[in-house]
């Protein structure tokens, strides 16, 4: 076995895997190719959210199948979120998958490739062999993919059991990375050139209370952390995501305030602006107090952009229900926003709720969302034209004619007269579409 194909799917949770998995890859001597048909070991690192990213995987499962039909040599691995989902009958499913393994046991992965390849014994193998054990700490190392940016996981997991979501099913419970870990992780990461870093998590703004929950009753919280990394000298900029409305605590927009290199961006998935749907979800707040802590967040932070996800078609949503979301976004004026269809998810709550949206109807709402939160985005992006703003510049533009960054506020901007790719440059904004900001360093 001499080199690999990763392909990943899913949230930036699993992009920061899929770096992991090219470090554990790379330290078993593999190295990376950039298609499948070349490669000895195929490892798709999959999400299963909803159904749309499981029909995004089937294409690509098909090709390995079809390339270990050719070569019964290669290996092709499975890890991440469906497997962990469907343990029972994935093999069944996938019969050509030699091994897989879920999203809390990525250190299992060289074992998983030794089980593969070892011949068959006598009695022939078991279909596939699932890599299964204690959850990881989230501490493993990864191969970075981007020079000036790196992900740190602050915390897995996730407790908060949104009644349509898989993500505490396959993810395990919440659980926080020691304070010390995270601050030495980050001064690793800027010795190593790194000028901007994103903490990961489902609901950051829970850092710590599981530990404190533990017995360790002092244990730092999200505003603490931020404050212990903006003293690390030469990180220019801390993002973080997921908020999760119900904890936006007046501390963290403090933090947020005061804190100069945490950078004026809030990710707050609101989901629907209806009380009862809000309920049924069980989110953890109403409409009107999700309402509050936007208005709190604009008030204390000049600027910030807030962005959200939201699910059209939730079992039970009414045409006034939805009505009530349309209002929402309005009254939020939202910068950017993701949009999903409500999708059943076997073993969640929502998806044995009498009620179920026919298609169409989910469909026609989420263009309705698409179209009103894309129109606040072009208003959003245009506010800043003629203003000045502050891009880390990552490298070429899509067009290779000058460079591409982003701001503050997490808007892709492309900017000309600007040379040095990992340089914080000002620049005067002259352009706006709903996505990108044009400007001049
Ligand atoms: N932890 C984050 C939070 O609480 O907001 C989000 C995690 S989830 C990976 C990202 C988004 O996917 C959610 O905010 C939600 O809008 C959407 N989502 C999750 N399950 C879904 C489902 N069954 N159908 C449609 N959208 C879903
Ligand atoms: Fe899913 Fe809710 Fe956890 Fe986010 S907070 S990962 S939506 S269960
Ligand atoms: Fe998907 Fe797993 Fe992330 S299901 S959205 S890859 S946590």
């Amino acid at each position: 076995m001499r080199t690999y194909y990763l392909r990943s799917f899913g949230c930036q949770m699993n992009a920061h895997d899929a770096e992991r998995i090219r470090a554990l890859l790379e330290a078993e001597g593999l190295e990376r190719a950039e298609a499948p048909d070349v490669a000895d070991v195929l490892v798709y690192n999959t999400c299963t959210v909803r159904k749309s990213a499981d029909e995004r995987l089937a294409g690509h499962l098909g090709t390995a199948a079809r390339l270990k039909r050719e070569d019964p040599g290669r290996i092709v691995l499975v890890t991440g979120c469906l497997p962990q989902a469907e343990q029972d009958d994935f093999f069944r499913r996938f019969p050509f998958v030699d091994g897989a393994l879920g999203p809390q046991n990525l250190q299992r992965l060289p074992e998983l490739l030794k089980a593969a390849v070892e011949p068959a014994p006598p009695a022939g193998r078991p279909p596939g062999y699932f890599a299964d054990g204690p959850a990881m700490s989230g501490d493993l190392a990864a191969r970075r993919e981007r020079p000036y940016q790196a992900w740190v996981q602050i915390m897995s997991g996730c407790t908060n059991f949104c009644t349509y979501c898989i993500v505490p099913q396959v993810r395990g419970p919440e659980r926080s990375r020691a304070l010390q870990t995270v601050v030495a992780e980050v001064r690793g990461l800027v010795a190593d050139g790194v000028r901007e870093v994103t903490l990961l998590g489902q609901n950051v703004n829970a850092y710590g209370l599981d530990l404190r929950r533990g017995g360790r009753a002092t244990a730092p919280d999200f505003p603490a952390l931020l404050r212990a990394l903006d003293a690390v000298p030469g990180l220019a900029r801390v993002r973080f995501m997921t908020s999760h409305p119900k904890d936006l605590s007046p501390d963290l927009i403090q933090a947020l305030a005061e804190l100069p290199s945490v950078c004026e961006h809030v990710h707050l998935p609101a989901q629907s602006g209806s009380d009862r749907i809000l309920a049924a979800m069980e989110r953890g707040y109403t409409a009107s107090a999700y309402l509050e802590r936007v208005r709190a967040l604009r008030a204390a932070v000049p600027d910030v952009s807030v962005t959200t996800d939201l699910i059209a078609g939730f079992p039970s949503e009414s045409d006034d229900d939805f009505a009530e979301t349309l209002e929402l976004v309005r009254a939020a004026r939202f910068d950017a926003a993701f949009t999903f269809v409500f999708s059943p998810r076997r073993g969640t709550a929502a998806a044995e709720l009498p009620g179920q949206i026919a298609a169409a109807v989910k469909r026609e709402r989420v263009e309705r969302l698409i179209a009103l939160t894309q129109e606040l985005a072009l208003y959003s992006r245009r506010r800043w034209v003629g203003r000045r703003a502050e891009v880390l510049l990552e490298g070429p533009s899509r067009d290779g004619k000058s460079l591409r960054g982003r701001t503050r506020q997490n808007v892709t901007a492309n900017v000309s007269g600007a040379t040095e790719p990992g340089a914080i440059v000002e620049i005067e904004v002259t352009g706006a579409t709903s996505t990108t900001l044009r400007g001049r360093a």
